[in-house]
């Protein structure tokens, strides 16, 4: 079991809460994104507290508890949110942290308004931390948080974790704000990224940026010593595949199959609307199968997830706009009556409705052009308990240093792409499901639990603070 250090409640900050409503009259129901579904297993599993955004405007609510949680509702604004969420974190550095794959914008008004409310979280997380307790905050659109929060609390112990990558020197360089970002992570005991490149990238950062020395993987700032490390996230894996070993599962599973005709073969495709998904390159390489007559309807179909995400954000409604004209277009020349060639599903799907779809799928493609680590390639791994299945995966993600016997693909190569596919069509045999067993062992034994323990362990060794 994961315990904060010293035992005592840990705080959870993030810009959202793992809980969200349409509107006031609406149930609550689970936020989307990868962080929240790797956090609500971690903090079912120990008391603590989740400081956070509850996803709509103006909304000022008092804490409240949800199925175990104790959740610290932050309100903003409708500015707060344009130029906060959708402005600085989504169009700023969100961008410029995957390797500039869509296009970063710097407006001084929107650098404004994420100090401003960086500076309301570190207030709330001030407020739900007893004294020396230990306060864990998430991703980049909370960099501030370290050190506002070590200014007003000192007796706290403060780790950070990026959920995204962080880039290269050449890129994060080009952010008017770089040396305040650095300073406001410096502010930590622990950061925490997911691989070692990041890790080595945020090191040369605050070299050029705060002019410290760092002495492996340790920055000396002042009288602190702040450690910098990889602690690669992971999904909970025994839940997953007990949700995919349930009969009910497997009876969605077997009708998703006979809805799409029976098929020889499913491929499946499940990511937020993002660009950094690499969506179109994937139905591009796809499409130029079909008009190979190598895949097609009615013995291959292929199922694309796109769950809807920021569609305010202009590069996102670009993308929506793109990625529909070309699904048409590829349905409106390889489908025939009743059988299309993709099945476009811009919706989100319950837990277990997506264990249903990880299960049809004989092939799953996950071909992001740039991902921090991608949690679906390990919850498909998780789901296939009977070892069948091939995962394509981009070298450009995270989860390829976890997932190794994947068949692994650059994305921007097409005629690699699509050689991974029809090579994955083709599999099936004994290699494929030693290759599948070998990930689901490392999955089982580097879960969440496991990642989680082992950036608050490593956080307990961080100096000790006296409580006030
Ligand atoms: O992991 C990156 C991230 O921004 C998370 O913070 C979030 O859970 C997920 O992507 C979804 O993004 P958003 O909260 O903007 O919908």
């Amino acid at each position: 079991m994961v315990v904060a250090p010293g035992g005592e409640a840990l705080v959870i900050v993030a810009n959202r809460l793992p809980v969200e409503r349409a509107d006031p009259a609406s149930p609550w129901r689970t936020s989307p994104g990868g962080l929240v579904s790797a956090l609500i297993p971690v903090l079912q599993r120990q008391p603590g507290v989740w400081v956070g955004w509850a996803g709509a405007a103006d909304e000022d609510l008092d804490p409240f508890d949800f199925e175990g949680l104790s959740l610290q509702p932050v309100t903003l604004s409708a500015t707060d949110i344009e130029r906060y969420y959708e402005g600085f974190s989504n169009a700023t550095l969100w961008p410029l942290y995957h390797d500039v794959t869509g296009e970063a914008v710097f407006e001084r008004g929107w650098w404004e308004a994420y100090s401003r409310v960086n500076q309301r979280f570190a207030e709330a997380a001030s407020r739900s931390a007893p004294p020396g307790s230990t306060v864990w905050v998430h991703d980049y659109q909370l960099q501030l948080v370290p050190a506002l929060l070590r200014r007003a609390r000192p007796d706290l112990r403060i780790g950070w974790f990026n959920h995204i990558p962080f880039p290269g020197y050449e890129i994060y360089a080009r952010l008017p704000w770089r040396h305040q970002i650095v300073e406001g992570l410096l502010g930590a005991d622990l950061l925490g990224f997911q691989r070692r490149d990041d890790a080595v990238n945020f090191l040369r950062a605050a070299r050029r940026c705060a002019e410290v020395v760092t002495r492996g993987s340790v920055v000396e700032y002042g009288d602190r010593q702040i450690r910098v490390g990889a602690f690669p996230i992971s999904v909970d894996t025994a839940a997953l595949d007990a949700l995919a070993r349930d009969p009910t599962t497997r009876a969605r599973a077997r009708q998703i199959r006979h809805d799409l005709g029976d098929p020889e073969a499913v491929l499946l495709g499940v990511d937020r609307l993002d660009y950094t998904k690499g969506i179109i390159n994937r139905l591009r390489a796809y499409s130029e199968l079909l008009e190979e007559g190598a895949v097609g309807p009615p013995r291959t179909v292929l199922i694309q997830v796109a769950s809807p995400s920021r569609d305010r954000v202009r590069e996102y409604q670009l993308l929506r706009e793109e990625l529909e004209t070309l699904v048409g277009r590829i349905n409106g020349d390889y489908s025939s009556v009743g059988r299309p060639a993709i099945h476009y599903l811009h919706q989100s799907f319950p837990r277990d409705e997506m264990a249903a779809l990880y299960l049809t799928a004989d092939v799953m493609l996950v071909t992001p052009l740039k991902d921090g680590m991608n949690l679906v390639a390990k919850e498909y791994v998780a789901c296939r308990s009977d070892e069948s299945g091939v995962l394509v995966l981009s070298e450009f993600t995270g989860a390829v240093d976890d997932l190794r016997q994947a068949i692994v693909i650059n994305p921007w190569d097409m005629d690699g792409t699509k050689e991974a596919i029809r090579q994955a069509l083709n599999g099936g045999g004994a290699a494929t499901r030693r290759r599948m067993r070998t990930m689901r062992n490392h999955i089982f034994t580097e879960d969440v639990h496991h990642w989680a323990a082992a950036f608050l362990g490593a956080l307990e060794l961080t100096v000790d603070r006296d409580p006030r």
